[in-house]
């Protein structure tokens, strides 16, 4: 009676255990609402050194495009449809320059350090592009070392750009984070697009734009948030988001709903822990996210970023 009783506690508890979650170390693939990239496919692909290797290969498109080092001084690079372009190593990507994604379709860009952007430019801009995965990368400029607009974004993504999924990064010591729709005057453009998903990302003093989004739709989940004196998710001319399973800390109004635009977002908040800093949402989201994810607990969120997230781990 008691062996039994025994094996059948064993049993259960080996049912129900959870598993250790192991996404940090690699990810097979986008998921969310950039979920049906694929870039430049499962190919070898091209190793490029030089700035003006890189610029060919990825006007050209069509390619996986792997970058060898960190390259200085680039300028802004464009990227053409069906490529991908993937750091090699823990320390590989783009110094003083960055790239676009422009009227194209189909770009994953991976393991990329992102130092600081171009005079006035933005480190990584999505322009009229849809399906578009970012993933393990880091971004960050000087912070408040230049003044506001000195450099644009870190990220930004407008004109009516669709299915984007930005994962696992860093972005940081910078004024303003992403960019989400650019104008309140873009409804046209906009509406009825911009759906993206952030999560697995993390945040350290950056301003403002944790993504500030205008219009769309955004699902933005186990990320961690620090140090930003401004804003953080900030959702305007009735753009959605679900912000889940995330950990704002010193972050001032971590999410709002009603700042700097004529017309109000919406926000849920589910699960999230606030440490100095309270959410501002004027209106509730009622949104539906059409695909399946796992979430991490925001309770260890901050740690598992800090040894997951950014380059270094694919
Ligand atoms: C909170 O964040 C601000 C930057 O917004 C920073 O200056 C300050 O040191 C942070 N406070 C703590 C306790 O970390
Ligand atoms: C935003 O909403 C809060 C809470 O309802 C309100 O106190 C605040 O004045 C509003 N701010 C703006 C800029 O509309």
């Amino acid at each position: 009676m008691f062996l039994s009783t025994l094996v059948a506690i064993l049993i259960i508890s080996l049912v129900v255990a959870d598993p250790i979650p192991q996404r940090g170390a690699v990810s097979e693939g986008p998921i969310g609402y950039g979920a049906s990239t694929t870039g430049g496919g499962n190919g070898g692909g091209i190793t490029v050194t030089s700035c003006s290797a890189l610029s060919a290969a990825a006007g050209k498109g069509g390619n996986v495009i792997k970058i060898q080092g960190v390259l200085p001084g680039c300028g802004v690079i464009k990227v053409g449809g069906s490529t991908t372009i993937q750091g090699v190593g823990a320390n590989s990507g783009l110094k003083d320059g960055g790239l676009i994604i422009k009227r194209v379709s189909n770009v994953i860009i991976r393991n990329i350090k992102f130092d600081t952007p171009t005079e006035k430019g933005d480190a990584l801009s999505l322009d009229r592009a849809t399906k578009v995965w970012i993933d393990h990368c880091e971004f960050k400029s000087k912070g408040k070392a230049v003044n506001k607009d000195y450099y644009d974004g870190l990220l930004d993504i407008t004109h009516g750009c669709d299915q984007v999924t930005v994962s696992w990064s860093k972005f940081s010591d910078h004024w303003k984070g992403s960019l989400v729709g650019h104008s309140d005057k873009n409804s046209e453009e906009d509406t009825g697009k911009l759906h993206v998903t952030f999560h697995h990302n993390h945040w350290n003093n950056v301003n403002s734009r944790l993504p500030s989004i205008r219009f769309g739709t955004g699902h933005m989940f186990s990320s961690c948030f620090e140090n930003t004196p401004t804003s953080g998710i900030n959702a305007r001319m009735g753009a959605q988001v679900l912000v889940e399973e995330s950990h704002f800390r010193n972050v001032t109004l971590p999410i709002v709903t009603n700042l700097s635009s004529k017309v109000e977002g919406l926000a849920t908040s589910k699960n999230n822990i606030f440490e100095n800093g309270e959410a501002r949402i004027t209106k509730p989201a009622a949104l539906s996210i059409p695909y399946k994810y796992t979430t991490d607990p925001a309770a260890t969120i901050c740690e598992l970023l800090s040894a997951k997230a950014g380059v270094g781990h694919i």
